[in-house]
């Protein structure tokens, strides 16, 4: 595997050693020192083009502790404002030598562009509606860790909720959740559903109170008003009415149901609730696994394997 642009090119094997490799990195970040010298003298470089907290900070986090040396690259400041071309970026930015790009678009397809024009190992961080492969296999590594059974997610069923037509994390989430053995369920009014679901491994429904009291697992997405042209659901209010998660439903979840959201959450939108007060949240713990889930990914790409297993703390 030279790139991660997609988990369609990841099988359930993949990414079930993926996994495995994410939880020999979980070991590395609760060491006094969390940092192992696996990439040293590798060169990630972040380019992202669209806002971005968790996902940068979590990919720059991960390739410092394996020692990587981390460029940014930030739009705002480059010479993308003076007219450059996308490829003229990308290669004056390889010529500096670079093993593996971190790349956020708002178009979909950027990064397999980008690696027509560099030999670096590109990591899609997000482009456009289309795919976010490591929010993927961070939320696949959470269910794992805390529900999985025989290394997959087998038997769980998953409710993912909301603005999927908008969602690369939808998108993403259920070919990892399916090929790792889960079931998917849709729950969305029509108008936030993408215009065909053919080829989706799911089922739909459109009232989250049918299905509330049966999930493993309650995946709320961020409903993206920035990326819808027109209003798609009669008001917020309402939307949060219907499929927001307060506390009646909260209180019908079974009890070792989870609650995930990729973040970043609009409160009082899809979730009424604060997280923090409910009993199966592992939003912040999501954040947490994305790091180790990151190690394992850029590990996998740029490492050669005996490297990780040095103990000394990578000093
Ligand atoms: C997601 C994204 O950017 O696609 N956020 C993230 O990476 N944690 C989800 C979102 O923006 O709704």
């Amino acid at each position: 595997m030279k790139h991660l642009r997609s988990i369609d090119e990841l099988s359930g094997e993949a990414i079930r050693s993926l996994l495995d490799l994410a939880d020999a990195m979980a070991e590395v970040n609760q060491r006094p020192i969390p940092k192992v010298p696996a990439l040293r003298g590798r060169t990630v470089v972040s380019l992202f083009f669209e806002d971005s907290t968790r996902t940068r900070l979590s990919f720059e986090t991960a390739a410092k502790r394996l020692s990587a040396d981390t460029m940014t690259f930030s739009v705002s400041t480059s010479s993308v404002n003076k007219g450059e071309s996308l490829r003229d970026t990308i290669e004056t930015v390889s010529a500096m030598g670079v093993d593996a790009f971190v790349v956020r678009h708002r178009t979909s397809g950027v990064p397999w562009q980008i690696s027509q024009w560099t030999d670096a190992a590109i990591i899609n961080a997000g482009d456009g509606w289309h795919q976010h492969p490591t929010q993927a296999l961070l939320d696949a590594y959470t269910i794992r860790t805390r529900l999985g059974c025989s290394g997959g997610l087998e038997g769980l069923h998953i409710a993912i909720v909301g603005d999927v037509k908008h969602s690369r994390v939808a998108r993403s989430d259920v070919q990892a959740f399916t090929k790792l053995g889960a079931r998917v369920t849709l729950v969305a009014p029509a108008t936030l559903l993408p215009a065909s679901l053919e080829g989706w491994p799911v089922t739909v429904c459109n009232n989250l109170d049918d299905l509330i009291a049966d999930i493993d697992v309650l995946y709320l997405l961020r409903m993206q008003i920035e990326r819808q042209e027109q209003s798609l659901v009669p008001s917020l209010r309402e939307y949060s009415t219907r499929f927001g998660l307060d506390d009646v439903r909260a209180r019908r979840l079974q009890d070792h149901a989870l609650v995930m959201h990729p973040g970043p959450m609009n409160r009082g939108v899809e979730i009424v609730v604060d997280p923090a007060l409910l009993r199966g949240s592992v939003i912040t713990e999501q954040v947490a696994n994305g790091v180790s889930v990151r190690m394992a990914v850029l590990f996998h790409l740029l490492g050669q394997g005996s490297e990780l297993v040095d103990e000394s703390g990578g000093q």
